[in-house]
């Protein structure tokens, strides 16, 4: 059995940024927290971006349904801004109710207030159970503000611990309700393990 505590002590070294993926369709509209999103290219000429979002947020939904999403960079100060989004889903509450926002040119809803955001179109998608990997066209980008973007150690020292809490109860539902999802996914590869 592999060392689960060292290898997530490994993880643990890095501080990631923290983006804002939002998405819409029609009038469902929604966005989650991720630190699963990376550039994809190295041409300026023709920038993507990977994301990877989880099957059951309903983020995920909204961008199989149009095709597109946003994605956006907070400032270091913008904490609440990033709680509100990691908590809770956009089933139950329409998280872009309190947030100043415009619609851009695909549909997504873009921050008024965020460090940077970039427009993006869905141009492949890569579901492997317990992820879907959102290959995607950049189509638009604005950097508003200097300095670096707030990260994942910095919201989570940020966060009360009754927030805390309720982040890790919803890490723990997220990894039950995952596992089987990558577990057929797994069962369908060729390769052993
Ligand atoms: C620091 C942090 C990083 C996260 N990274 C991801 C991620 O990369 N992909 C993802 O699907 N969810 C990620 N999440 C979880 C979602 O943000 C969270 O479950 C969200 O409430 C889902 O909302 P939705 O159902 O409205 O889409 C992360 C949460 C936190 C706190």
């Amino acid at each position: 059995m592999p060392d689960a505590a060292a290898i997530d002590s490994i993880f643990r070294l890095l501080d990631r940024p923290v983006w804002i993926v939002t998405a819409a369709d029609g009038r469902r509209r929604g966005g989650l927290v991720a630190t699963w999103v990376a550039q994809a290219s190295l041409d300026p000429a023709a920038p993507t971006l990977l994301a990877g979002i989880a099957p059951n947020h309903f983020t995920c939904e909204l961008i199989d349904a149009r095709g597109a999403f946003a994605v956006h960079l907070l400032e270091p100060r913008q904490t609440a801004v990033a709680l509100a989004f990691a908590l809770g889903t956009g089933r139950e509450r329409d998280k872009l109710a309190d947030v100043a926002h415009a619609v851009g040119e695909t549909g997504s809803p873009l921050l008024a207030d965020c460090l940077a955001c970039l427009e993006c179109h869905v141009i492949d998608r890569h579901d492997v159970g317990d992820r879907v990997f959102f290959l995607a066209d950049v189509i638009a980008g604005e950097r508003r503000g200097e300095g670096p973007p707030l990260t994942e150690q910095q919201l989570l020292t940020a966060a009360t611990a009754d927030e805390r809490a309720r982040l890790k109860d919803d890490w723990r539902a997220d990894i039950e309700l995952q596992r089987p999802l990558r577990k057929d996914w797994r069962a369908g590869l060729k390769i052993e393990g």
